[in-house]
């Protein structure tokens, strides 16, 4: 065989070979990957005669769930443990999405999306997209701003960064204003900023989930309406979104995107963004067409306007099963008040920080105004990193998330309590973890020493 083909070859067969450790992963993920223990990384192999392979492992904690198979709980920021009901949305048999049974089930979501973000004005729309939350930011970056034109990103995190990033991609200029890690950029800073030039948009990551810090998204609407009323406001709620209030109308907000896997309880994949009229007139004055094919709201507004109105309409398949989990979800969401799930997670967060004082150690977010409500990042004790931990954890079945500030990541993990995970008092996911938490810290502190 010739040297190049069997190096490409040797190179394929890689994924198959069991032995051989994971490859470098080029973000800071890769210290909680290589931490994980094998069970969760494991690809369990599909062997027809004994069909249970796909389903037990004695070694791990059964969650409470009724019918999804035993497995450690999902306790990251995102994706979240899920609903029974949520999950089994998902084998909806086959059907057409141009078919009036699934155009009637996505009009409904669509209206349910505009319940979610407290949304009446019918200049406004939103959008359910196939994709991830990443998605949302190629809208706004290909569709509300043009190239040359000047973006202010508010920073708190990775996700600021990223967005900037996104933002520069399609030809924006992004400024970023940031503030010291775990910290947010103050009203005053914000207004300064804007008086001294003009911005066509604002990027805001409500909570910024490398650092578990949360904006003041109604104050910063407040700032910008005043000082520079055309300014487009735009957040990432992609960590906020069915967790933290969000008044949409009330707070004259422009654009909320956000992605299916987090609060909201679906499984990954769908991008949803709400867009005002504002933020549309913007997209329909533009000088130059969409920079983006897929994500050009030219493409989609019609047919999102079609599905809303009951008619069929297509410019790319949508992800069918996915519309089905999330129109699920969000009826479960909006069949209550949407102020009792935000004080749900209120209460559930305050319980993780108290626990975690208790512990003695700190947050990143170090001002009570300034804490997410649906995760909490927590710095490890002095001489501990994330693998000293996350083992543990995972071993009792609780699975957390390492450090993703590039600067700081080991020095800290991150615990989601997002959805049924605290919605669900049949549950006990926040309190075990916590318990879980007690006995790996003074665990992995006895065996270093400290
Ligand atoms: C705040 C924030 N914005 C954007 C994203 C990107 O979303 P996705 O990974 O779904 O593309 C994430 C992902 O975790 C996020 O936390």
């Amino acid at each position: 065989m010739p040297a190049r083909t069997s190096e490409r070859l040797s190179l394929i067969s890689r994924h198959f070979n069991e032995k051989l450790p994971l490859p470098q992963l080029n973000t800071p993920f890769s210290s909680e990957r290589n931490t994980l223990p094998p069970d969760d990384i494991d690809v369990q192999v599909y062997k027809p005669s004994s069909p249970s392979v796909l389903l037990q492992s004695s070694k791990q904690t059964p969650a409470t769930m009724s019918s999804q198979t035993p497995h450690s709980t999902l306790l990251i920021p995102g994706p979240i443990e899920f609903d029974d009901a949520v999950l089994q949305s998902m084998s909806h048999y086959a059907e057409s999405h141009v078919g009036p049974a699934f155009v009637k089930v996505f009009g409904e979501t669509l209206s349910l999306v505009r319940k979610l973000f407290q949304n009446i004005d019918p200049k406004a729309q939103p959008f359910v997209l196939s994709g991830s939350g990443t998605l949302g930011w190629d809208l706004v970056a290909s569709n509300l701003i043009e190239r040359g034109e000047d973006a202010l990103v508010i920073h708190t995190g990775y996700f600021g960064d990223s967005f900037a990033a996104c933002l520069e991609t399609y030809g924006a200029k992004a400024t970023q204003l940031k503030a010291p890690i775990g910290d947010r950029p103050s009203l005053p800073q914000i207004e300064q900023a804007l008086k001294e030039k003009p911005y066509k948009i604002v990027t805001i990551t409500h909570v910024d989930t490398s650092t578990g810090v949360l904006n003041d998204i109604k104050g910063i609407a407040e700032v910008v309406r005043r000082i520079s009323p055309e300014t487009l406001v735009v957040v990432d709620g992609v960590c906020s979104v069915g967790c933290e209030e969000i008044a949409f109308d009330a707070w004259d907000l422009d654009v909320v995107l956000t992605a299916s896997q987090k609060a909201i309880g679906c499984p990954p994949g769908l991008s949803i963004v709400m867009t005002s009229g504002r933020a549309i007139d913007r997209f329909k004055s533009r000088k130059t067409p969409p920079s983006s094919y897929y994500a050009s709201m030219a493409n989609w507004l019609p047919i999102m306007q079609n599905y809303e109105n009951q008619k069929a309409s297509y410019f790319a398949t949508p992800a069918t099963q996915l519309v089905h989990a999330l129109h699920t979800t969000l009826k479960q969401i909006t069949a209550r008040p949407l102020s009792e799930r935000v004080a749900i997670h209120a209460h559930a967060s305050d319980k993780v920080k108290a626990a975690v004082a208790e512990l003695g150690l700190s947050q990143l977010a170090s001002k009570p105004e300034n804490q997410a409500h649906g995760m909490t990042a927590i710095y490890l004790p002095e001489g501990l990193t994330p693998p000293d931990v996350l083992p543990g954890l995972a071993k009792r079945g609780v699975i957390f998330a390492g450090g993703l500030h590039k600067e700081i990541a080991s020095r800290y993990i991150r615990f989601g309590h997002m959805g049924v995970s605290v919605t669900d008092p049949a549950r006990k996911d926040i309190d075990n973890a916590i318990a879980s938490l007690k006995e790996v810290v003074v665990e992995a502190k006895k065996a270093k020493g400290l």
